[in-house]
């Protein structure tokens, strides 16, 4: 049997293989409350421009409405033969309301339609994300007030660099995952146009108001041109991009998190909670969770990659091959939502290990900078000596396996004479965060401060 939605001028219907690699009911089924939704605003602009009589406006709003019903309560049989959501939930429409359905489809088109209701789920998720994300900053901020003077190592090249605070860790994640809001919302304002109405590349004869079917969905305004409209993925593309940076964000901290539950770094303990064990290793507590959300960066990295090279050659306007878009952007959103769920348990749930990192923090002559500060500040050494002398000293305590501290007066006046006592105050790791005290630094009380401004922004009604 020949297509009943388009297949006038066919005699017999698709081969088998055609229908599976054609259909797209198996994951489009999840855009059937925007599809009906701009089918509900569609129909209703058509009553309004006098393009359908009033009745068969009613008709098909009720029908809408009964299909709507049916899919939200699991009643609806969504089959492979009529391809996509769009032709799934018209096709039953009709077999509700009669005819008349058939005038549903009048000035549209299923690509205008396929990237209205894209646009929309799009538009969802974005707003989905991007409170997530609010909600790990506020966890991220509150771990930070509460940890604002607890002292850790700070690394670069992994190695031992300079004492920080945990609580000043913890802000540098809410710095990114407020740029990563900012993307969320930037893609989130240029989307909102509204491609319905474009029908299938060239616009449409029929006297329909785009700014009524706009509005009606909440865009800002349709969209300026019906070929880019029906042609566009950018809203996919850039937001999966937004979403593959934020999901890289969390990569890094799981990748921490993981390397700081080992038994060998021991600075933060995960709860019961976010941990897993091991079915032949009694001891272990695994990061599972922290794993994972590393890992699934990699599904949205690729799923905008995979989108990229789909559109990469494509001609104007519609081609099936944006079809693809789909699945890649359904799951990588999903799966960052995901991430975001787990990352904001995790970090709600730690507890750092203050004995461990304050042991850590003073090892590695993390101070070493602070002595070469210290002499260029009181003897008025250049920095490039102070440096030298302070390597000096460096090498001493470490053939002697000590830290700078445990080094006599007289160790250190062998390395330069006019050394006091008063050097020993700057080389205990709390002294060295305290005197942190730049614009951004990790003092204590900048911690404090900043902690406290972002837990209020983020209480504060949005703007
Ligand atoms: N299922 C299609 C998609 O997701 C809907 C648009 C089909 N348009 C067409 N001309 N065949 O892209």
């Amino acid at each position: 049997m020949s297509n009943r939605m388009w297949g006038g001028r066919f005699a017999s219907g698709p081969a088998e293989i055609m229908e599976e690699i054609n259909a797209s009911i198996g994951f489009d089924k999840r855009l059937a409350p925007q599809d009906i939704r701009g089918s509900l605003a569609h129909v209703a602009m058509l009553g309004q421009a006098g393009i359908l009589p009033a009745d068969d406006v009613t008709a098909i709003e009720a029908g809408l409405k009964a299909v709507a019903a049916e899919i939200e309560e699991g009643r609806f049989a969504f089959r492979r033969e009529l391809e996509d959501i769009h032709m799934a939930v018209e096709s039953r429409l009709t077999e509700i309301v009669g005819p008349a359905a058939g005038r549903l489809h009048t000035a549209r088109s299923r690509n205008d339609q396929v990237a209205t209701d894209m646009k929309l789920w799009v538009r969802d998720t974005l707003e989905g994300l991007d409170a997530q994300a609010a909600g790990l900053q506020k966890a991220l901020a509150q771990k930070a007030l509460a940890h604002a003077a607890t002292v850790m190592p700070g690394f670069t090249h992994l190695q031992s660099a300079q004492p920080v605070t945990f609580g000043h860790h913890c802000l540098a994640y809410v710095e990114m995952l407020a740029r990563d809001r900012g993307r969320f919302q930037d893609a989130r304002r240029r989307l909102n146009e509204c491609p319905l109405g474009a029908a299938a590349l060239a616009g449409t004869s029929f006297p329909i108001d785009r700014h009524a079917t706009a509005a009606a969905l909440g865009f800002d305004r349709p969209t300026a041109n019906s070929l880019d409209s029906v042609a566009d993925r950018d809203f996919a593309l850039e937001s999966l991009s937004a979403a593959a940076i934020c999901a890289v964000h969390l990569s890094r901290f799981a990748e921490e998190l993981v390397v700081w539950t080992s038994a060998q770094f021991d600075f933060v303990r995960l709860s019961d909670g976010y941990t897993t064990g091991s079915s032949i290793m009694p001891q272990k507590r695994n990061p599972d969770a922290a794993e994972l959300v590393r890992a699934k960066s990699g599904r949205v990295i690729g799923a905008l990659t995979g989108l990229l090279i789909v559109m990469k050659g494509l001609p104007l306007a519609y081609s099936k091959d944006m079809q693809e878009d789909k699945e890649g952007t359904f799951d990588a959103l999903q799966a960052l939502s995901l991430c975001l769920a787990a990352m904001t348990g995790m970090v709600r749930d730690l507890e750092p290990n203050a004995e461990v990192l304050a042991r850590a923090a003073g090892s590695g002559y993390a101070t070493a900078t602070d002595l070469a500060d210290w002499l260029v500040r009181e003897l008025g050494l250049p920095f490039r000596e102070a440096h030298h002398v302070t390597g000096r000293l460096v090498g001493v305590a470490a053939a002697r396996g000590v830290g700078l501290e445990a080094l006599s007066l007289a160790d250190l006046q062998e390395a330069e004479p006019r050394i006091g006592e008063a050097v020993y105050a700057v080389l205990g790791v709390e002294n060295s965060v305290a005197s942190r005290t730049s614009h951004g630094g990790t003092a204590p009380d900048n911690v404090r401060a900043q902690a406290t401004r972002w837990l209020a922004a983020l209480d504060a009604p949005a703007a």
